[in-house]
């Protein structure tokens, strides 16, 4: 499948009820480079479902700044989310509609052949490293999952509501930086 085919699939899913309430699918952002970082959110906000772009709100802002603090190239990671439509009110997903939306990341995984993928938060991290992971027990560890390293720091809109979690953040975002330079070298 191309990144048109998908996008255009995507654009029509009604595969959960979050169908029912969106604005706009929010599919991902950034670049579409093979082999680099996937960044996933939980899922789309009321700014997000407003535009249709992944993180642009204010925890988009923060995500942004330190990964350009860090030094990240826009041309190395793409971000999307867990649920591509926005939970009304900004609940959390329910575990069915993130089992309904996840073939969709599983096509942008197959498209992008990450080489790192790092969770964003609990939702993310419960589906992509273990339904039992806990955020404070999996930040910063590694997973390797048929070639492709996995990974999780806290969601930038946890960060700001407890800024005391900033030097944890920046912590493993610097790690992923590294260990992505590291296999940069070795390709
Ligand atoms: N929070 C998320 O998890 N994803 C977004 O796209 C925006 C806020």
């Amino acid at each position: 499948m191309t990144w048109e085919e998908f996008e255009a699939q995507a654009k029509i899913c009604r595969a959960c009820g979050l169908c029912e309430t969106r604005r706009n699918v929010v599919i991902g952002r950034g670049s579409k480079n093979l082999n680099r970082i996937l960044f996933v959110g939980e899922g789309p906000g009321e700014n997000e479902d407003r535009q249709g772009v992944p993180f642009v709100g204010q925890a988009g802002r923060l995500l942004d700044l330190a990964l350009n603090a860090l030094e990240f190239l826009p041309e190395d990671y793409y971000i999307a989310n867990i649920v591509k439509c926005r939970p009304p009110q900004n609940r959390i997903p329910a575990d069915d509609e993130c089992e309904a939306c996840l073939p969709l990341l599983r096509q942008q995984f197959l498209l992008l052949r990450p080489a790192i993928v790092v969770s964003l938060g609990a939702v993310a991290a419960k589906n992509l490293i273990g339904k039992d992971a806990k955020i404070s027990n999996v930040r910063g560890q590694w997973f390797n999952k048929g070639g492709t390293v996995f990974t999780a720091t806290y969601h930038p809109a946890a960060v700001l509501r407890d800024e005391d979690k900033k030097t944890d953040f920046y912590y493993d975002l610097k790690q992923v930086k590294t260990a992505f330079d590291e296999y940069r070298k070795r390709k």
